[in-house]
């Protein structure tokens, strides 16, 4: 890394040592920037060696007006100043990054690069002869591997698509949009991860993708999020009234804090569970990454969830704080429900009645992040490996311990 100390050692003659030669250096930038700028029209100039579709793109370029193509980008053409910035309905240019606003955004955006992974650095041998074996899992535990790939194998491109398609468009932050292109990219690798598993495995593709339309516990889920997503996805659509804006901040409840934040839960759970059992650490490797993003995901968007409030008070009237809760409360009951579905029967060491208590006692927390009443009131988490696994509180310590690991590609440990 570049140190900048030596060149502030001695501040008084060096200072003005520094100040003189920052003049300079101005003066002779001046001049090359109109040296530059003549050498550039000047290229613009057809020669005899042009054929004429060169000079037809030439010519094409003649006409082109800057100011107009400029006016057509998002927000006025000043410098930004920090204070105009806004979550939602921006007017400062949405193309200068700094400085920054919201550097939580900026620090999330670094710390997702630095756990990057890929689905194919995990070993999935173990898991291949484990599944193609006779005894190796039982009929509870092959339904759960296929159940979840099945739910997972869509939901993360419902979020990419709610990200790349409405989101992204509608929240006005360059440091937030900037951690949004991140996170749409981790869904891909999340997708990416879920048809490697089901390639590796030698599952039918087919069975699996189309659980989202055909297994009710799964489709309803998905039904869910979409219908969050269909109004403000509409290319017309933008915020600005009370009305669309409580819209966008509904989209943000639903994907955030009830797809990302609840429907995932019972798989990762019950995958991780399987892992820790010593089954199928292949796939569940693939899931402690994935959690793991998730976890941030999550924490990104109740920072814009709550940042959106404190820039519009108006927004988080009592009507919009029932409906936040209902869609919570709605979102703990459909998991739950895929609970039961998935573990007719208690297996690896838990049962759907377990699985409830967790859910309540996540839906609790995504209450209370997002400043409402928990509902669960006396709830405990019956499944607290998960939280060394996934602390929220402790959500900077634990990339710090597992920065390092990940660069370099090394596995999980599950003790
Ligand atoms: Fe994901
Ligand atoms: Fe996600």
């Amino acid at each position: 890394m570049l140190s900048w100390d030596e060149f502030d050692k001695d501040e008084g003659e060096e200072a003005a040592k520094g100040a003189t030669a920052t003049q300079a250096a101005a003066a002779g930038i001046d001049k090359l920037d109109n040296a530059g700028g003549v050498a550039a029209l000047e290229a613009r100039a057809v020669t005899a060696d042009d054929s004429d579709a060169v000079k037809r793109a030439k010519a094409a370029l003649d006409k082109l007006d800057i100011a107009e193509g400029l006016a057509e980008l998002e927000g006025s053409a000043a410098r930004v100043a920090v204070d105009e910035k806004r979550m939602i309905n921006c007017r400062a240019d949405l193309n200068q990054l700094v400085p920054f606003k919201y550097d939580w955004a900026w620090q999330k955006y670094l710390d997702g690069c630095a756990n990057h992974w890929m689905p194919q650095e995990v070993n999935m041998t173990a898991d291949i002869a484990l599944w193609k074996s006779q005894e190796g899992l039982t009929d509870d535990e092959r339904r759960i591997v296929m159940r979840n790939l099945g739910f997972f194998s869509t939901a993360d491109s419902l979020v990419a698509n709610n990200l790349a398609l409405a989101v992204y468009r509608l929240i006005t932050n360059p440091e937030c949009r900037q951690y949004i292109l991140r996170q749409a990219f981790e869904e891909a690798i999340h997708t990416h991860a879920y048809q490697y598993c089901i390639e590796s495995l030698g599952m039918d593709e087919g069975e699996i993708f189309n659980m989202y339309h055909e297994i009710p516990s799964v489709a309803k889920k998905a039904a869910w999020g979409l219908s969050y997503t269909r109004a403000i996805s509409d290319p017309e659509f933008n915020t600005g009234t009370v009305e669309t804006d409580k819209e966008l901040l509904r989209n943000l409840i639903a994907y955030y804090c009830v797809l990302e934040g609840i429907f995932f839960y019972c798989g990762f759970t019950q995958i991780l569970s399987m892992g820790r059992r010593n089954k199928m650490t292949g796939v569940a490797e693939q899931f402690q990454y994935i959690l793991r993003d998730e976890s941030m995901h999550l924490n990104f968007g109740i920072d814009v969830i709550n940042q959106i409030k404190i820039e519009n008070p108006h927004l988080w009237d009592a009507e919009m704080k029932e409906e936040a809760s209902q869609m919570i409360l709605q979102g703990t009951q459909l998991e739950i429900e895929y609970a039961r579905d998935t573990m007719p029967r208690g297996v690896l060491g838990m049962n759907a009645a377990m699985m409830e208590d967790y859910l309540k006692f996540i839906a609790n927390r995504r209450l209370s992040q997002i400043g409402l009443k928990e509902e669960y009131p006396g709830t405990t988490n019956p499944f607290p490996w998960m939280s060394e696994i996934m602390d929220l509180k402790k959500e900077k310590n634990f990339f710090e311990t597992r920065v390092i690991e990940y660069q370099t590609g090394g596995a999980l440990s599950w003790d």
